[in-house]
């Protein structure tokens, strides 16, 4: 008998073929996010599930579900998972790491250039059929060359970020918890310095830390006061880590040029203000949505949860410590 396992949301055919070929598998291939109650009943009697940043795992949910023995995520944030809760159940959890490192590079630099350069704003205006003809003074936006590119979290995305600023002649700053050894600071043409730095000299701003409980509100009313007059603030990293009141409090007050936004607090209902400004390009969480991308993510997590249940270690486990399979 095949292992029993549930795929919350939808996933591409092959993916779900190659999960048929190990495993009796329940699909959501009509997407609609399960509700806990729905997710906890729906997981009853299964094995292992490929989840989403729409699944909460934690340990109510665990304790509905005994025999769950691997959750693994289509996704390189896991903040919808309760780590410590999934180690003391014994389930194993995995995420998807590097395989969207450069597609979302690839739309950081989107953000960082429809925002310098009013893309979105401008476009929206020829549209709406209210472009009259060439002007000296439309839409003046920001050099985006030569300007002073900063980056808060400099792991594997940010890194991709800072390489793409080489081809525009940035000088660039980060700040991490961790400096960056010599040769890759050499290499990337990045300057290690402290957070209160980063926010006074950066003329673009881009922030790259994944959401956990020392995280929430990291960029908040204090932070936005530190940034240089004009700045424009990108985040493509997750929801929670910018308070977002508070960003709609530095654009209302014009300290900020603009800013371009993946990720939101209580995503999908993002903070309503947001959409009342001309100079903010905002999309929906799709830093990672190349097709070839999402692809990988969902295949990496498949193989994530054949090698699981199969009784060996994931490529991406992500609680090492995990006592033992569930019996
Ligand atoms: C991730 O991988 O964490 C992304 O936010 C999902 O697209």
């Amino acid at each position: 008998m095949k292992p029993a396992i549930l795929v919350t949301r939808e996933v591409f055919d092959d993916v779900l073929a190659y999960l048929g070929e190990h495993f009796a598998v329940e699909s959501n291939q009509g997407d609609t996010p399960f509700t806990p109650d729905q997710l906890a009943q729906r997981l009853a009697g299964k094995a292992g599930a490929l989840t989403t940043l729409s699944d909460r795992v934690d340990a109510a949910l665990l304790a509905r579900c005994p025999e769950l023995k691997a959750v693994c995520n289509i996704a390189v944030g896991f903040n919808n998972f309760d780590l410590a809760a999934c180690t003391a159940a014994g389930v194993m959890a995995t995420n998807t790491p590097g395989v969207l490192d450069d597609s979302t590079a690839d739309f950081v630099w989107a953000l960082i250039l429809a925002t310098a350069r009013r893309v979105s704003e401008s476009e929206r205006t020829l549209r709406a059929g209210q472009w009259t003809g060439w002007k000296l003074k439309q839409f003046l936006g920001t050099d985006v060359h030569h300007a002073t590119l900063g980056i808060l979290g400099m792991g594997r995305i940010g890194q991709k970020v800072a390489r793409r600023a080489l081809g525009f002649d940035m000088r660039v700053l980060y700040h991490n918890r961790n400096r960056l050894p010599h040769e890759q600071e050499q290499a990337l043409n990045a300057t290690y310095v402290s957070q209160d730095e980063l926010f006074a000299r950066s003329d673009i701003l881009s922030i790259h830390t994944p959401y956990a409980p020392d995280t929430h509100h990291l960029i908040g009313a204090a932070e936005f006061a530190r940034m240089k007059p004009g700045a424009i603030f990108i985040h493509a990293s997750r929801g929670g880590v910018v308070d977002d009141a508070a960003l709609v409090e530095a654009l209302r007050s014009g300290r900020l040029a603009g800013a371009g936004l993946d990720v939101y607090e209580g995503e999908p209902n993002l903070n309503r203000d947001l959409l009342g400004f001309e100079n903010v390009v905002l999309t929906p969480h799709i830093a990672s949505s190349s097709e070839a991308t999402r692809r990988s993510m969902a295949m990496l997590a498949a193989r994530n949860l054949v090698a699981a249940l199969a009784g060996e270690t994931p490529p991406n486990l992500l609680n090492p410590t995990v006592r033992a399979l569930r019996p």
